[in-house]
């Protein structure tokens, strides 16, 4: 009987816990079902130029804790809108043939895609194209439609907190605003999460425009009622009721050029100038995504990968395994390129916040 192939390949942002799929994959795959696996090199860019390689055992054991992907990834190779350079100008063609036509001299049976929306995006495009694909939901952003969570938010948000409680420090000493930018594209889950578990005093996310007045007015209070210093997470993706988020790069090889930053320092300078306090900003970056996952997102990432393996020994293709109700699951492919699954405005942990004093920046 021919042995049976599975090819592995990570897309988009690295983040904790891709070699921790990758891993749980491969294994799996090796040890339970005796299949060969491929692994394919650097995203989608692998694909088109036909780069990839087989994993032995060795190279997928002792990677549980390690950060990034031992593939590679891309965060702007698309085969369906692929940039190339036309002299001064980028022009973007579809090479997706080129892509399908790779994968098939693999002879592999299924490709599991660990990616975020624009991944998952290309890989639903793929299935539709005849390559049989499973799907495993990966972003610090927490923002993909079809589960409850990703994994890397667990990693991301355990290092935010870290990095607020050590703000404190000099929030408290210098009796400074210590401002915290932190990532999450269009949703606010990281600053939420962070913001609640580091205690900020004000949290700012894309969902809950804010108003500047309502955000000094917190800070003058806590003053008043002798606090001294204040701690204001904010997400990359906020944005003040009326106006837009603030663009650090447009990265025109990219088929979603956009990337979001720099509010933190926008908003320090208003806070400084309008209440006389000293004001810093932070802005945490790319430190939240890399590192060693955190024990969660280690567990999340390996029943991900165990359960992406099943799929494909089912033959389930099209689906993407997922979390719902707190169980490991599989949904259509496609529900995850819905557009982003921002916090919802009833979300209770908003509300437990407001409770204790904190604020939006909607209101005091
Ligand atoms: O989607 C993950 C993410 O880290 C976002 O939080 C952030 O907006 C974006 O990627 C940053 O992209 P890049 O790595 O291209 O700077």
């Amino acid at each position: 009987m021919k042995k049976k192939k599975i090819a592995i390949l990570t897309g988009g942002g690295d983040c904790p816990g891709i070699n921790a799929v990758i891993r749980a994959v491969a294994k799996k795959a090796m040890l339970e079902f005796g299949m060969d696996v491929i692994g394919i090199e650097d995203g989608y860019d692998g694909l088109i130029h036909d780069r990839h390689r087989k994993l032995g055992y060795n190279e997928v054991s002792g990677i549980l804790t390690l950060g990034g992907t031992i593939l590679g990834a891309s965060k702007i190779s698309n085969p369906y809108q692929y940039a190339l350079q036309k002299g001064k100008a980028i022009v973007f063609k579809d090479v997706s043939r080129k892509a399908i036509a790779n994968f098939k001299k693999l002879g592999v049976d299924g490709l599991v895609c660990i990616g975020g929306d624009g991944t998952l995006g290309i890989a639903c495009r793929l299935m539709k194209d005849g390559i049989p694909v499973i799907g495993v939901p990966k972003t610090i952003d927490n923002d993909l439609r079809g589960t409850e969570i990703t994994f890397g938010f667990d990693s991301a948000v355990a290092f935010a907190t870290e990095a607020i409680d050590r703000l404190h420090s000099t929030a408290q000493s210098h009796h400074r605003v210590m401002i915290v930018e932190v990532m999450g594209h269009r949703s606010g889950w990281i600053a939420l999460y962070a913001g609640v578990a580091g205690g900020g005093d004000i949290i700012l996310i894309p969902e809950i425009p804010y108003s500047l007045e309502a955000v000094l007015a917190k800070v003058r209070d806590r003053k008043k009622k002798g606090k001294r210093f204040s701690i204001v997470v904010v997400a990359e993706g906020a944005k003040p009721k009326g106006g837009d988020v603030v663009v650090k790069k447009i990265v025109e090889r990219s088929s979603d050029p956009v990337r979001l930053g720099g509010i933190g320092f926008s908003l320090s300078d208003q806070i400084e100038r309008a209440t006389g306090t000293e004001t810093r900003a932070v802005v945490l970056g790319h430190l939240q995504r890399g590192g060693s996952p955190t024990a969660h997102d280690r567990i999340l990432a390996t029943q991900l990968g165990a359960m992406a393996v099943e799929l494909v020994v089912l033959g389930q293709f099209g689906r993407m395994v997922a979390v719902e109700k707190g169980l490991i699951t599989s949904v259509p492919l496609e529900t995850a390129s819905g557009g982003p699954r921002t916090v919802p405005l009833d979300h209770p942990l908003i509300a437990a916040a407001r409770a204790l004093g904190t604020s939006f920046g909607d209101s005091k």
